[in-house]
């Protein structure tokens, strides 16, 4: 049963004060708060456990090994990976990215070549795609967005040629919360191109639990944060003909089998991506996330965000005065949106007085900004442990911050 008020007692921060006011927290996207049972798992860590992993014979290293596989192994089968093998480790979704961009593009793209993006892209799913084509001479390509924040998918085929090295889109668009058709995308993508297909999932996998087999995408990349685990911690998914065929992305202690003053031979599988000594903490931290959201089950989950999404925007159509972006049919918890008139960093500032938690600005999506032709939003972003009577505390807010800004 989805009992929120239990779900809210494991939050701790849930129950603290900001500028006097009970803390109402809708800045998810940026990042999700963490339950007890990962801050104990990390406590745990440092009181009982820490060392280091795959490099010591003594019993606490072999015991955190054997964790940190384990932890491997969690996240594998959340997502329905072939083998643990093929998940590895990284500091967080835009690290993930560029591995694929520097493995893959080393690999595979040159003159000429193309790599597909989307308009509706943030900023780490853009820039590594832009210097691995200055640098490689290739073209870089995106599928247009319509007013309702949702990609053209009519322009993909048009879009697509055998020049098409890689296309690389997001899940959820963190702006717009727009929920993109992937496994069709990825259909219409296999039945016009050879191009290698990466899924950024860093605002979907709060929401969704994402199947990279049934999706047949060859990279998933995500961060912890977002999923309620550790920062500094992040996922890439990558199918194993891939991590057979890249050569390393960081090199030195870890990643290798045998090292001579002439040569080094490397690690297979994911050690060979996971250079230096790795955050332990975070990959154990992410898997009790993961535990833990697969104990309340996404089904509840998605109903009681679904609940959310629409009383909020229902409650703030009534206001006047705003404009929200992003009118999908598939959308998830994420509404942007702007006071007319107001500029977002001043109903930000004042929303923080009553101390509600959202974002404002261009979050990392500045070329979809420029498509709406605006500086930026106000971002409300919610998560499963949010409830309708913080809407209604974020909307009495609004309503006081509108009449003292305008
Ligand atoms: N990309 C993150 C966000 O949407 C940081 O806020």
């Amino acid at each position: 049963m989805f009992d929120i008020q239990k779900i809210r007692n494991d939050f701790p921060i849930l129950s603290r004060t900001v500028n006097g006011k009970p803390l109402v927290y809708f800045d998810n996207g940026a990042t999700a708060q963490k339950p007890k049972a990962v801050i104990d798992t990390l406590t745990h860590y440092y009181t009982y456990q820490n060392s280091n992993i795959h490099r010591g014979v003594h019993t606490l290293s072999r015991e955190i090994t054997t964790a940190y596989e384990e932890a491997r192994k969690t996240i594998q089968l959340h997502i329905n990976a072939k083998q643990p093998g093929e998940i590895i480790f990284t500091r967080g979704t835009t690290e993930s990215i560029n591995l694929v961009a520097h493995c893959f593009g080393k690999l595979n793209v040159s003159e000429g070549d193309e790599i597909l993006i989307t308009q509706m892209e943030h900023h780490s799913n853009i820039v590594p795609w832009q210097q691995l084509c200055e640098e490689r001479k290739a073209v870089l390509k995106y599928v247009p967005i319509n007013e309702e924040g949702e990609l053209k998918l009519d322009q993909i085929p048009l879009l697509l040629s055998n020049k098409t090295k890689l296309v690389a889109f997001t899940h959820i668009s963190n702006t717009l919360g727009t929920i993109n058709p992937v496994k069709e995308i990825i259909q219409t993508i296999r039945s016009h191109s050879c191009a290698a297909v990466l899924i950024d999932g860093a605002q979907a996998v709060p929401h969704l639990k994402p199947d990279v087999q049934e999706l047949d995408c060859d990279f998933y990349a995500f961060s912890g944060h977002k999923l309620f685990g550790p920062t500094g911690v992040g996922i890439l998914y990558a199918k194993s003909e891939w991590l057979s065929k890249f050569g390393p992305y960081q090199t030195g202690g870890g990643t290798i089998k045998t090292v001579s003053m002439e040569k080094t031979e490397f690690a297979e599988g994911p050690l060979k991506f996971e250079a230096g000594t790795p955050h332990i903490e975070g990959g154990i931290g992410l898997a009790a996330a993961i535990n833990y959201v697969n104990a309340i089950g996404f089904v509840d989950i998605q109903k009681h965000e679904e609940n959310l999404m629409h009383y909020a925007t229902k409650r703030l159509t009534e206001i006047g005065h705003i404009r929200i972006y992003g009118s999908s049919k598939h959308k998830t918890s994420v509404i942007a949106f702007n006071v007319i008139g107001a500029h977002p960093f001043d109903v930000g500032t004042l929303l923080d007085k009553y101390g509600i938690a959202i974002r404002s600005g261009h979050h990392c999506t500045q070329p979809l900004c420029q498509f709406y032709n605006i500086p930026g939003t106000i971002r409300a972003s919610f998560a499963f442990y949010n409830t309708i009577e913080e809407i209604d505390l974020f909307i009495e807010a609004l309503k006081k911050s509108i009449r003292f800004l305008l």
